[in-house]
């Protein structure tokens, strides 16, 4: 069972120290602590930055969402925007390991089907080695866990690639279930490719319990 001691409620409250910022910048974060495996979401700081340039511009650093070389600035730009919690998009760095590294990041996004029936969206991407070791499952529930925390909607939603066997198993873990493919969804390496839609709904077992 890989319950948290949680058990519904709101995602607890944690602070930790931003890697590589002097002094040492506290930030408040939400953590996981299950089977030895520790994982905390929190803001990003301005030590992140360099992460979010890598996933700019080193191929294939992202995973299967490469699309080619993207702005290296743009991360700078849009940190002194809003910090990257916006309205209606973020972002939250995943830190792991007791020395709580920066592993990776979550994201969020809204989507709208209704006037009244509004979703998230949420995306993930760990650095290569963060992968594989427990943390993309517990970063995406704790996630779910924050918005549904915060914002009230329903659902939240995530696709992934019909080839991406570790996102599919970690949203599994993370409480998602598959709703169907998604034909001809986005252009990725040449050619026109299907896409698995998975959903989480709020009134869905937490992975915790
Ligand atoms: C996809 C990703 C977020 C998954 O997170 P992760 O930390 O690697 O996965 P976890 O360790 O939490 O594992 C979750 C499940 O997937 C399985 N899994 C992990 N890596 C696997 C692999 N390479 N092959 C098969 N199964 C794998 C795990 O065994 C676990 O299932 P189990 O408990 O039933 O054994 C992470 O690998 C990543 O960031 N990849 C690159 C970016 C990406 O693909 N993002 C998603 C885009 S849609």
């Amino acid at each position: 069972m890989p319950g948290t001691g949680r058990r519904g409620g709101p995602p607890a409250a944690s602070v930790s120290a931003v890697e590589g910022g002097y002094p040492p910048v506290p930030v408040p974060g939400i953590v996981s602590e299950t089977d030895g495996t520790s994982v905390r979401l929190r803001p990003v700081a301005e030590p992140d930055l360099a992460m979010f340039r890598r996933f700019c511009t080193e191929p294939g650093l992202v995973g299967l969402d490469w699309g080619g070389f993207r702005d290296p600035g743009a991360p700078v730009r849009r940190f002194a925007a809003d910090g990257w919690l916006g309205e209606d998009d973020g972002r939250l760095v995943v830190e792991a390991g007791t020395d709580a590294t920066a592993a990776g990041f979550v994201s969020y996004r809204a989507g709208r089907y209704a006037p009244s029936a509004t979703y998230w969206e949420i995306g993930i991407a760990l650095l290569p080695q963060w992968r594989g070791r427990g943390v993309g499952w517990r970063a995406q529930a704790l996630l779910c866990d924050y918005l549904f925390a915060h914002t009230p909607v329903q659902r939240i939603q995530a696709g992934t690639h019909p080839e991406n066997i570790p996102e599919q198993r970690a949203l599994e873990k993370a409480g998602f279930r598959l709703e169907g493919v998604i034909r001809a969804c986005e252009f990725r390496a040449g050619r026109w490719r299907d896409g698995h839609l998975y959903s989480r709904l709020r009134d869905d077992p937490s992975p915790w319990e």
